[in-house]
């Protein structure tokens, strides 16, 4: 399944992750400064968002407007590939963090077996 982040969400796209120092609280004020054309036409043409993080305001708008073309970066790798994971293969992401937390809970059963 591939997951198109500029196809208009049924129920809208929100950031996945909590980030320190996110701009959830400041989306109507940025909102507020976007040209006149845009929020007239609701279209972005071009979206340039250097510090993605947790992506408050890029999921906002891309819910909210047309983004055509957008350019996402951010310094750390391990953000790059959760939010590649998460766009290109959702479903393997899925079933490994389920893995993930079956392997988990096997442990801690093993751990109060050992103190009970
Ligand atoms: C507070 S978050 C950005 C919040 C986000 N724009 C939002 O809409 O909520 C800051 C991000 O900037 C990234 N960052 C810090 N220095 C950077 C640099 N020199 N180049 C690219 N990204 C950087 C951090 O890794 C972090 O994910």
């Amino acid at each position: 399944m591939q997951v198109d982040l500029f196809q208009k969400p049924k129920y809208g796209a929100k950031p996945f992750l909590k980030w320190a120092g996110g701009k959830k609280q400041l989306i109507a004020d940025i909102e507020n400064m976007l040209p006149e054309k845009i929020k007239k036409k609701g279209v972005i043409d071009q979206y340039f968002e250097p510090f993605i993080g947790g992506g408050a305001i890029f999921f906002y708008l891309a819910s909210n407007y047309e983004i055509k073309e957008a350019f996402l970066y951010d310094i750390n790798k391990e953000l790059i590939l959760t939010y590649n994971a998460v766009k290109n293969d959702p479903e393997k992401l899925i079933n490994e963090l389920h893995e993930l937390e079956e392997n988990f809970l096997k442990g801690m059963m093993k751990i109060e077996k050992n103190f009970s």
